[in-house]
């Protein structure tokens, strides 16, 4: 059953005080991601993309400009919305069913329903197996995957991933974007991925957003108009690849303005 959600952003601002100073993080940002969409972005570090990501979950509310989800404008965190960080951020002495059924713990439905979205969702991320298992029993891309089943167990109409994959080897990250592509096809949710991995942000998006920083702003926006399954080894997706590399070239990485002494 495809869950939906339209993310309208528009002219968002955003900044922090360092020091007394304002810090402009975000210049008007403005991006409108159709439901069942996957949205890639990718951009310097510093660039504000996990900013980003926190003001349309809701951990952040002080911004100029617009988010509005459905029509509605984004305030605090609700359960229309998912996270996954780059840390799966697990309680380490609960199991992985623990884990997930925690997040449904002040939600409506009887103990049974309850169960069978937990067992629904650990087959849906191919943990079937390891339901008893503790963080610790598990490789960092099975961590992932219970955290990605924590934030769908849910259902939420958009998921926000904030590089998942980046603490990750190779080709567990490579397995790991498949499964996420899957997974994406078989519960037809929005999702956003911050990634600072081109490949991957070419390999999962429908299109690309490449931002820039201080004070991070979208440079472009690049379509990904390839079928999938996607082949990385081929000339269409170099062709894609090498078009979001080359919004980076020009862009110097500086030393952080606030970090610089005042
Ligand atoms: N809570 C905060 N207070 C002050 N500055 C912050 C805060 N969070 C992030 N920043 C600054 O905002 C900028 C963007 O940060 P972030 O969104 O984490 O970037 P990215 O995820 O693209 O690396 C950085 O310069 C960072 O230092
Ligand atoms: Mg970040």
């Amino acid at each position: 059953m495809p869950h939906a959600g339209t993310l309208s952003i528009a002219h968002l601002h955003k900044q922090y005080e360092v020091k007394g100073r304002a810090l402009p993080v975000l210049e008007d940002i403005t991006l409108t991601i159709a439901p069942g969409e996957f949205v890639s972005i990718v951009g310097a570090s510093g660039c504000g993309k996990s900013t980003l990501l926190r003001l349309v979950v809701g951990l952040e509310e002080d911004y100029r400009g617009e988010i509005l989800l459905d029509g509605k404008r984004v305030a605090g965190t609700s359960l229309q919305r998912g996270i996954v960080f780059q840390e799966h951020r697990l309680f380490p002495w609960l199991t992985v069913e623990q884990n997930i059924r925690l997040a449904l713990l002040n939600l409506p439905g009887s103990t049974a329903e309850k169960e069978r979205s937990v067992a629904e969702h650990i087959a849906l991320v191919g943990l079937r197996g390891f339901e008893q298992a503790y963080p610790h029993q598990l490789s960092g891309g099975m961590s992932q995957r219970v955290a990605i089943a924590r934030a769908l167990v849910t259902r939420p109409e958009i998921l926000l991933l904030d590089e998942p994959f980046g603490a990750l080897d190779a080709m567990t990250r490579a397995y790991l974007q498949q499964e996420l592509h899957r997974i994406w096809q078989a519960e037809g949710i929005t999702m956003i991925l911050v990634t600072h991995d081109v490949e991957e942000a070419v390999f999962l998006g429908d299109r690309v957003v490449v931002m820039e920083p201080r004070p991070g702003r979208i440079r472009r926006v690049v379509p990904v108009d390839l079928a999938h399954p996607r082949e990385r080894a081929g000339l269409p997706f170099a062709g894609v690849r090498d078009a979001v590399l080359r919004e980076f070239a020009g862009q110097v990485p500086t030393a952080q303005p606030e970090l610089a002494p005042a």
